[in-house]
């Protein structure tokens, strides 16, 4: 593998943990102050949504230590926008999780590249998860 589609990888998938982390935060603030009667079941959502973040983010960090490659710790600078609105939440969330399928769909290609197998299958399943909130999220503005 070439030194730079090596370094193109790793910025991909810094890119994309950063993303992950800036998810966790969004999501554990969404889930503390989401209000009225959809707090019942969007709570516990946005919860689960912490845990898969956290998940990938831990797959995304593996790849990158794989790769020799030094993992970043901080999170994405896009604002976390405050609001105890369900429907502002969801819309940020679509914003979101649209980003981060464009991100791993990115990043799928230089895996491809570079030839490992075992990678491009961890970050497949990753990308999936991201296609299926996008789609999860789209049912879930309609009205
Ligand atoms: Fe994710
Ligand atoms: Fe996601």
């Amino acid at each position: 593998m070439s030194p730079t589609s090596k370094e193109n990888l790793v910025n991909a998938l810094n890119k994309a943990l950063a993303w992950e982390l800036r998810a966790i935060a969004m999501y554990a603030h969404y889930s503390a102050y989401v209000s009225g009667i959809h707090r019942l079941h969007l709570s516990n959502h946005f919860n689960n949504e912490v845990n898969e973040s956290v998940m990938h983010a831990s797959t995304v960090r593996s790849a990158i230590v794989k790769l020799d490659g030094i993992a970043i710790t901080k999170r994405d600078k896009t604002e976390i926008v405050h609001t105890s609105n369900f429907k502002e939440m969801l819309s940020e969330a679509f914003d979101t999780e649209k980003k981060a399928a464009e991100t791993y769909g990115e990043i799928l290609p230089l895996v491809e590249e570079i030839g490992d197998t075992e990678l491009f299958d961890a970050l497949e399943v990753v990308y999936f998860d991201e296609q299926r909130s996008v789609e999860e999220l789209r049912m879930m503005l309609k009205d």
